[in-house]
């Protein structure tokens, strides 16, 4: 539909597109760079055609925002780049805002049956992003991509980098799968690569990651409240803070929901399987149920498994206010590898009997140096063969 653009503002982009079969149709549509800002032809052919192809050579230099939501039958065939331009005054207080912990966007990709692959790259121009923020931490900076209300989605055969902040945000969606993903993060400065999560997932439900490489500055994945039925799968995270569920409970009157999740075959991270939730006064309630870690290798990593039911909370605080998140039926089956302290499994309850049905099978895991490894645990009763690893937990 010509709707949101006038039909000669949209004939005139028609110039920027090499053959357009039929504007009427459903037809594909290939992009060349126009030399200034791509948005507007990105968008007027995203809205016109079928398939929407940027061809290999081909660079979209985006520098307004990307509102590509209420799509339908869309395919992106990306083989080419689209580069985000990092013009910091243009996009802080024009990228799309994401009330849920302040996340910003420069692309809301939405609608029913929506593919994007073609083997071509997603350039956030990063660097100027991490040195811009090593001197304002108060920058929002955006998010590549942030599926947003998408409906049986696929995002494949993709590379991503230099993401100024996370790469991927899955905002209420179902059946979305993500796979063949090259991730990545450099800086070439002195500067971190602050917050680059390769994905949070948020009120969605039905999502898969897989078989993909990550190189990046935080969580690998992390399941933000109401991730529902997720699978993560064959996923090489180097650099990474590993598979996190939460941190839940964060703001009071708030119920968080993270439930069946399956996450295998991780590598390289610097946390392993982790899930964090808040307690003390004043915060959020809800329920982290069936998440199974299964076949995680994990190299040089700080806490390869870990549960933190006191998550930010003193102790004291932890015990005079247990955590609302209750933690039931979690299997970690399978952990081997290394851990760069000899500690490499800690899983701490609230007091109260919060946690429950926590499984451990099959833990192999070595400190560093064949240092022996340290088991630890407090407030959980561990079920499986590797419970006798963690002694008798404590108690608070
Ligand atoms: C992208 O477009 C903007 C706006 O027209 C321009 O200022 C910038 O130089 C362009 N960047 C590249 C890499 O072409
Ligand atoms: C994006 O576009 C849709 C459809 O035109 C509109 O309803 C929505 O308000 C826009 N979203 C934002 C955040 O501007
Ligand atoms: C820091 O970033 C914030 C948010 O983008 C902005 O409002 C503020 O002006 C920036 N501060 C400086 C010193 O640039
Ligand atoms: C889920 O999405 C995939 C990919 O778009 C599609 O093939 C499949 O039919 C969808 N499943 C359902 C139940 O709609
Ligand atoms: C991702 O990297 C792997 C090797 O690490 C390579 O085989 C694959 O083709 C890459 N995929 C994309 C989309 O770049
Ligand atoms: C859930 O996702 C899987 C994998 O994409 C898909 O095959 C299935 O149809 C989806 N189910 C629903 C109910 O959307
Ligand atoms: C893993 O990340 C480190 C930096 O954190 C980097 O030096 C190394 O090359 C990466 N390994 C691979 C296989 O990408
Ligand atoms: C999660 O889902 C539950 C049940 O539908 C709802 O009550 C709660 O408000 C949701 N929480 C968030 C953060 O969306
Ligand atoms: C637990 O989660 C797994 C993985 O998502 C799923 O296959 C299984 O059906 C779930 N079990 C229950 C009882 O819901
Ligand atoms: C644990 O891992 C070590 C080193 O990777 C290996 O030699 C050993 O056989 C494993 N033990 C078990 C019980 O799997």
């Amino acid at each position: 539909m010509l709707s949101r653009f006038s039909l000669s503002k949209f004939v005139s982009l028609l110039a920027c597109f090499a053959t357009v079969a039929n504007v009427s149709g459903r037809d594909t549509c290939r992009l060349t760079a126009s030399g200034g800002d791509d948005a507007p032809q990105f968008l007027a052919a995203a809205a016109n055609c079928g398939t929407v192809t940027i061809p290999e050579g081909t660079t979209l230099n985006i520098s307004t925002r990307l509102n590509m939501t209420g799509m339908s039958n869309l395919k992106i065939d990306l083989e080419g780049t689209i580069f985000f331009n990092p013009d910091i005054p243009y996009w802080t207080g024009n990228a799309f805002f994401l009330p849920f912990q302040n996340q910003v966007t420069f692309w809301l990709l939405g609608g029913n049956n929506i593919e994007l692959s073609g083997g071509g790259t997603l350039d956030g121009a990063g660097q100027a992003w991490y040195d811009a923020f090593a001197h304002n931490s108060t920058l929002l900076r955006p998010i590549i991509l942030m599926l947003n209300e998408a409906t049986n989605a696929v995002v494949e055969n993709i590379r991503m980098i230099n993401s100024p902040e996370y790469f991927n945000f899955v905002n209420e969606c179902e059946n979305v799968t993500y796979s063949n993903i090259n991730l990545s993060a450099v800086s070439t400065s002195d500067n971190f690569i602050a917050n680059t999560d390769g994905w949070d997932i948020y009120r969605s439900n039905n999502v898969t990651i897989k078989d993909s490489v990550i190189n990046n500055g935080d969580d690998c994945v992390s399941f933000k409240p109401n991730s529902t039925n997720i699978l993560v799968s064959n996923l090489n995270c180097n650099g990474s803070h590993g598979i996190s569920v939460g941190s839940l409970g964060e703001f009071e009157g708030v119920f968080d929901i993270v439930q069946n999740v399956l996450a295998m075959h991780m590598a390289n991270a610097e946390n392993g399987a982790r899930i964090k939730a808040f307690a003390g006064s004043g915060v959020g309630s809800g329920i982290v149920q069936n998440v199974t870690y299964q076949n995680f290798f994990v190299s040089n990593v700080d806490s390869p498994v870990v549960i933190d039911q006191c998550y930010e909370t003193t102790t004291a605080a932890c015990e005079e206010f247990p955590s609302n998140v209750i933690i039931q039926d979690v299997f970690f089956n399978n952990v081997f590898g290394t851990g760069s302290s000899s500690s490499v499994a800690t899983l701490d309850c609230s007091p109260d009997a919060r946690c429950s049905g926590i499984n451990v099978n099959n833990l192999n895991l070595t400190g560093p140096n064949k240092e022996a490894p340290v088991y630890e645990c407090q407030n959980v009763k561990l079920t499986g063969n590797a419970a006798s690893l963690f002694g008798t937990c404590t108690t608070d």
